[in-house]
């Protein structure tokens, strides 16, 4: 490491020497330049700590960059390494996953339990002809029998597509339709806030829009009335105690380019995108970073408090710490609720060690003050974790200094849904600079680039670029491949790097500050959305002509959207169509998605082409300058 003037910096934080002499990782430098140096051989050692059913004969084949394919030959199933291989070790009766509904209920599951569990599942889905291959779309609340329905599907090679329980009734029907589903997991509700989630009901709807659906399996959780339908609806408490639900099954082989699922995110344009996974590559890649970032030891108690309808849940709520035989923490409901101490007494009452979260989620519970964390002693916790957006050094300080003691390094880690696991990030002994992401993991090599693909100058912005493949890289758009090769391998084409879609700098001392999108994608709260979709959302409300989002900065969720409206001729704008405007996009698309103001407009700032020019919404919004309007129609 340099030390130069800026690494003497105040602002620069050492991790103790308690976590530094520990850490699974000692040498940053020497691994890192090995794995660059011999990307293949590194792989290779990382993919040895996991049962493989055949070798791989290939590392990496680039043979169709860039569809990149990763440990070919190789025969896996990432169940054989997050379940199977933990029954025959120690890990049989260690705790697999705890968790905690809003009102209080607490379930502990073991390996062994939770092996049982999924194995009854796997052989429901299979009676209900779930095949190989297939995609089943899961549609819960937080509750553990959302993680066994998407390791049920893994076991027997099914895929999954989960989709976020705050979406509503457009984002699931295309979702379901997309992905040409014919068998739906839900539950009849949610708790959340005190109050109980209409999942059911939701599903019910897109349902009705998405005709492919020939099975929907219900959870009951909440036990609100359901319009349930014969010939399609069953409890899944049913069907686990029928005789077919038999505790035993084998996990089927895969091969490792197998996909393992697909999750669908919110892209530049038009419809969200189902980013596919593959078995193999993403088994190794997020176990490994797992254990890096998180220094993640067996006793650990691991918390990732993000939702598994998310990449994140997916790859370090679910996968990675399984895999690590980790004992992982869930949590259904809202972090305020009853009060806002409701993190740090779990935090306390489980023991847990490492905490992963959003900065939305620490700004949200600063704003209650340190009395809330002060109440109980959360001194368990050993290291902390942001992810989704930058985290602001504010909400670094306090998450450091009130939650972290002053002694818990904060892991900064900056990836993407299309990334599979994360990409930059520190490793506990990575001297640390509050809101950078810091430095690449193994294997990953970062660039901030012009337009040329030359690189910036140091401190300077440009485009985030990942020069080489990876083996948690997502291996295609689901049913678009061209897709797939447009967003992210056109801009470099030549140079055959990734673009990743944000704008970054990197300092000095090699440490990379990324700032944001620079496409039509709005993180509000960490959560990744369309201005496409919003905008379609608005567009189908029948008043509405023509509308644009754009993202404007906000205190708590980072960004907010505000929106802008051409109606239809005779309509007048009044507040009580805003009201009904918000209400509709919240109802097609999800709370998260409600927009927080509509503004009404004779016209829209476009290009001759007829494109919305939303950086000058942008700039008048916020009352600074407009830019280039050369490309302005009039
Ligand atoms: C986008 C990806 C990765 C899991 C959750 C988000 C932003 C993510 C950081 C960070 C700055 C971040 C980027 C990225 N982002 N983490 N640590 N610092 N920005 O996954 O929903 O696919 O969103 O989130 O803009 O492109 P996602």
């Amino acid at each position: 490491m340099k030390t130069n003037d800026s690494m003497k910096d105040e602002n620069v934080f050492y991790p103790p020497k308690s976590i530094t002499r520990k850490a699974n990782v000692k040498d940053y430098e020497t691994v890192y330049k090995r794995s660059i140096e011999d990307r293949e051989g590194f792989w290779a050692d990382e993919a040895k700590k996991l049962k493989w059913h055949k070798k791989w004969t290939q590392v990496l084949d680039d043979s169709n960059k860039p569809f990149y394919k990763w440990f070919t030959g190789g025969k896996i199933n990432i169940i054989s390494n997050a379940i199977d291989r933990h029954l025959k070790t120690h890990r049989r009766n260690k705790v697999a996953i705890i968790w905690e509904g809003e009102p209080g209920d607490v379930r502990v599951m073991s390996y062994h339990a939770l092996n049982r569990e999924v194995s009854k599942f796997a052989n429901v889905l299979k009676s209900m002809g779930v095949k190989k291959g297939e995609i089943v779309t899961i549609y819960m609340p937080q509750i553990p029998e959302l993680p066994i329905a998407m390791l049920a599907c893994a076991k027997i090679g099914a895929m999954h597509s989960v989709v976020y329980g705050g979406f509503s009734v457009e984002a699931l029907a295309g979702r379901i339709s997309d992905a040409n589903s014919r068998v739906l997991v839900t539950a009849d509700g949610g708790w959340r806030r005190g109050k109980v989630t209409d999942l059911k009901s939701i599903a019910n709807d897109a349902m009705d829009r998405s005709p492919t659906i020939e099975v929907c399996i219900t959870v009951k959780r909440t036990g609100q009335e359901v319009h349930m339908e014969n010939d399609r609806d069953f409890w899944y408490s049913d069907l686990m105690s029928l005789p077919i639900a038999s505790p035993h099954c084998k996990t089927e082989i895969m091969d490792a380019e197998d996909p393992l699922f697909i999750l669908f995110t919110s892209g530049t344009t038009g419809k969200p995108k189902g980013l596919v996974h593959s078995h193999g590559g993403y088994s190794v890649y997020t176990s490994t970073t797992h254990r890096n970032v998180f220094d993640v030891k067996d006793e650990d108690r691991w918390w990732c408090a993000a939702d598994p309808g998310w990449i994140t849940g997916h790859s370090y709520m679910v996968y990675g710490p399984l895999i690590n035989g980790s004992t992982v923490i869930m949590y259904e409901g809202a972090p305020n609720h009853p009060y806002p101490n409701r993190w740090w007494s779990m935090v306390e009452k489980y023991g847990i060690t490492i905490l992963y979260t959003s900065p939305t989620a620490i700004r949200g519970l600063m704003r209650f003050g340190e009395q809330w964390p002060k109440r109980h002693d959360i001194s368990s916790l050993r290291l902390l974790g942001s992810v989704g957006e930058p985290i602001n050094p504010e909400a670094w300080r306090w998450y450091h200094d009130v939650i972290g003691r002053g002694e818990c390094p904060i892991m900064d880690t900056w990836w993407q849904t299309e990334t599979g696991g994360i990409m930059i990030a520190p490793m506990p002994v990575t001297p640390l600079k509050p809101g950078s992401a810091t430095k690449p993991q193994f294997g990953i090599e970062v660039a901030v680039v012009d337009e040329n693909g030359k690189d910036v100058k140091p401190g300077e912005e440009g485009k985030l670029v990942i020069k080489a493949p990876w083996p948690g890289m997502a291996r295609t758009v689901f049913g678009d491949p061209d897709r797939y090769v447009e967003t992210y391998w056109k801009e470099y084409e030549k140079q055959g790097w990734y673009k990743a879609g944000d704008s970054a700098r990197i300092d000095e001392d090699g440490y990379i500050w990324v700032i944001g999108r620079i496409d039509d994608v709005i993180k509000v709260s960490g959560y990744r959305l369309g201005t496409a979709e919003v905008e379609s959302a608005l567009v189908s409300h029948p008043a509405v002509s023509e509308a644009a989002a754009i993202a404007l900065p906000h205190e708590v969720k980072g960004n907010a959207i505000h929106t802008y409206v051409i109606l239809k001729a005779g309509m007048a704008g009044s507040k009580k169509l805003e009201e009904e405007l918000r209400k509709h996009v919240s109802e097609e698309m999800g709370p998260i998605a409600r927009p927080e103001s509509v503004s009404f407009l004779e016209s829209l700032p476009k290009t001759r082409s007829g494109k919305i020019m939303r950086r000058v919404l942008k700039a008048r919004a916020l009352g600074v300058d407009e830019g280039d309007l050369s490309t302005l129609e009039d």
